[in-house]
């Protein structure tokens, strides 16, 4: 296998099923994932992209173990994913920043539990008040945010402010693979342009690979390294952004590019 692959996916599947009215004797199934693959290498950042529901988010819990898949395999550096198994380890090397700063940080808990909390779970460090708070401080330095942060309630910060908290705590467990589900859409443009740049700036110092959910083309343009479009749970697409944008091969990435240009239109005319 290619060292430089560090999560390859290989027909995975996640199949929900559902009532569709309170009537039904049998269940509906919906497709989230159906039959997806492809490989994820190091340092690199591969946008997701996709209208809503056609899976993105079901595919991000099934590569951190929050939901069973239906069938199919992911590999993380050549090993079997499985969390079962390997809980914490791969736990740890898989990290997710989700859309919603305000509701992603529990606001009973002071920053530097929310932060020091993995890190003590793996051995990083002890459960020891100072070290905790310690080894926080040290992970809010570099996101930017002052140390003192460290003591903080997440309702005394703003949404860009707790999206670096996020950033922080993802980041504590050096993981390898972050998943970045949508991390700018609940920000406005000038903090969101803000935490993009620093998590570009710590992709490179950290090398680590980015999955990045987005609706946002330009950004994929700008930021990402190959491009995968998903359409009902299937993938419909991968290629490099440069060969994306310039040349689409599925008639949906047209539609989808389309869609980018005819949104710049419309703002231009407003
Ligand atoms: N727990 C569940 N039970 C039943 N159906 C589900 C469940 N979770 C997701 N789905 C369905 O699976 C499909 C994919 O959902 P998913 O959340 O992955 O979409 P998404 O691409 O992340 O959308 P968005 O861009 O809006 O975040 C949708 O049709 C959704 O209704
Ligand atoms: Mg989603």
């Amino acid at each position: 296998m290619d060292k430089n692959i560090i999560l390859s996916v290989s027909n995975l599947s996640k199949h929900y099923k559902y009532y569709k009215t309170l009537f039904d004797i049998k269940k509906n199934v919906v497709k989230a994932v159906d039959e997806v693959s492809f490989d994820i290498f190091k340092n690199e950042i591969f946008a997701v992209v996709g209208e809503t529901g056609c899976g993105k988010s079901t595919l991000s819990k099934l590569l951190l173990g929050l939901t069973e898949k239906t069938s199919g395999e992911i590999y993380f550096k050549g090993e079997i994913l499985d969390y079962g198994i390997k809980k914490k380890d791969f736990r740890k090397q898989i990290q997710i920043l989700f859309q919603d700063p305000y509701s992603s940080l529990n606001p009973k808990k002071k920053i530097y539990k929310l932060i020091s909390y993995q890190a003590v779970k793996n051995g990083i460090i002890k459960n020891r008040h100072k070290d905790r708070v310690d080894f926080s401080a040290e992970q809010l330095k570099k996101v930017g945010l002052p140390e003192s942060t460290a003591l903080d309630y997440p309702h005394m910060l703003s949404g860009g402010q707790r999206q670096r908290v996020g950033i922080a705590r993802c980041l504590s467990v050096n993981p390898e693979l972050l998943i970045l589900d949508e991390p700018v859409s609940a920000l406005d443009v000038s903090i969101s342009a803000q935490i993009l740049n620093l998590l570009m700036d710590l992709q490179k110092k950290n090398g680590i690979s980015y999955i990045f959910i987005t609706h946002d083309l330009k950004l994929v343009r700008h930021l990402a390294d190959r491009v995968c479009v998903m359409f009902g749970g299937k993938i419909m697409e991968i290629a490099k952004t440069e060969d994306f944008f310039n040349s689409p091969m599925h008639p949906y990435s047209k539609t989808l590019l389309e869609s980018m240009n005819y949104m710049s239109f419309t703002r231009r005319n407003l």
